[in-house]
C-alpha cells in the first residue's frame, strides 16, 4: 500500500466528527446585480463513516453546498471542517463523482481511474494493483482498455467510482451520480454503492432528488428548503446494514418515504418566506 494511503487516512478517534459545516452561506457574485444568494446557515455534523443523503428541490443550492464541502467552491461566510481542518481547496482526502461521468473520452478506463493520481503527480504504477482491483470489484473485469465510448452509462459510472475511490479518501461525495441512468442499471448501481461502502465505509454526502433512493442508501437525510437553501429535516433512517434492496417493499421504508415527501413540498414554501 502506497505510503500517501497512510498519511490520508485520519484514525477515526482523532476527531469526532468527519464533516462539520458550520453558519455557511453562498452568495454567488455578491455586491453585483447577479448576487445569487444559494446557501444560508446551513449547520450540520456528519460522524466518520456515516452515509447522508441530501434531498431538496431542483435548483435550491445542493451542488452548491457539495461543491464547498469539496473544496471546489468557497464559502461566502461561515466555516467547513473536514477531518479537524478548515476547508481552504481540493484535498486528496475527499473523492467527488459527478452527475455525468466525465470521463476523458481519449483515455482508457483504467487511464480514466488513474487521472486523478497522475494530476496529483503521485507515483502512478504503485497505484495500477488497487485500480485495477477497483475496476474487478465494480464489476468491469476485461475493460480496462475501453474507451469511455465503447461503455455504457452504467459502466461509466461504474468507472468514475473507481476513480472517486482510488486514492482511497476518507471522504466520497457524490452530486446524483445515477440520475442520467435507467431505473434498472440505477437499482444496480445502489445495490454496488451499498457494497462498497459498507467494505471501506467512507463518510459519505449523497445529493439525489430521488427519495427512495436517499432512503435505501443513507443512515440520515437531510432536507433542504427551496434556494436559498436551509436544512428543514434532518432524519435518522432506521434500517439496520447490511441493507437488502428488498426493504424497499416495507412498509415502514414507504410510511418515510411519504414523510419525507411531505417534508419536501412544504420546503418548496419555507424557503420563500
Ligand atoms: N457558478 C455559479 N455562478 C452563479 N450562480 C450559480 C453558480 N452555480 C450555481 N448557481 C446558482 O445557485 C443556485 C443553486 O444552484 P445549485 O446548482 O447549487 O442547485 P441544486 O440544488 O444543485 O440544483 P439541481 O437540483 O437542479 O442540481 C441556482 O440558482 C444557480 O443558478
Ligand atoms: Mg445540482
Amino acid at each position: 500500500m502506497p505510503d500517501s494511503f497512510v498519511q490520508n487516512r485520519v484514525p477515526a478517534a482523532a476527531t469526532t466528527q468527519c464533516v462539520e459545516v458550520i453558519e455557511v452561506s453562498k452568495i454567488y457574485h455578491g455586491g453585483t446585480q447577479n448576487a445569487v444568494e444559494a446557501v444560508s446557515s446551513v449547520n450540520f455534523s456528519v460522524p466518520h463513516g456515516q452515509f447522508v443523503a441530501i434531498l431538496g428541490p431542483s435548483g435550491c443550492g445542493k451542488s452548491t453546498l457539495l461543491m464547498m464541502v469539496g473544496g471546489l467552491e468557497a464559502v461566502t461566510t461561515g466555516r467547513i471542517e473536514v477531518d479537524g481542518s478548515p476547508m481552504a481547496g481540493p484535498r486528496t482526502s475527499i473523492g467527488i463523482m459527478f452527475q455525468d461521468s466525465t470521463l476523458l473520452p481519449w483515455k482508457s478506463a483504467l487511464d480514466n481511474v488513474l487521472f486523478p493520481i497522475k494530476v496529483l503527480k503521485r507515483p502512478v504504477q504503485e497505484y495500477h494493483d488497487n485500480a485495477h482491483a477497483l475496476l474487478d470489484r465494480v464489476g468491469l473485469y476485461g475493460f480496462a482498455q475501453k474507451k469511455p465510448h465503447e461503455l455504457s452509462g452504467g459502466m461509466r459510472q461504474r468507472v468514475s467510482i473507481c476513480r472517486a475511490l482510488v486514492y482511497e479518501p476518507n471522504v466520497l461525495l457524490m452530486d446524483e451520480p445515477f440520475s442520467a441512468l435507467d431505473a434498472i442499471t440505477r437499482d444496480e448501481m445502489n445495490g454496488l454503492l451499498l457494497d462498497l461502502w459498507q467494505q471501506y465505509t467512507k463518510t459519505a454526502l449523497f445529493v439525489t432528488h430521488s427519495i427512495r433512493e436517499a432512503v435505501m442508501l443513507a443512515d440520515r437525510v437531510l432536507v433542504m428548503t427551496q434556494r436559498p437553501a436551509t436544512i428543514v429535516e434532518d432524519l435518522t433512517i432506521p434500517f439496520a446494514r447490511p441493507r437488502e434492496m428488498s426493504i424497499g417493499e416495507s412498509r415502514e421504508f414507504n410510511e418515510i418515504c411519504g414523510h419525507l415527501r411531505e417534508r419536501i413540498e412544504h420546503s418548496h414554501f419555507e424557503g420563500r418566506r
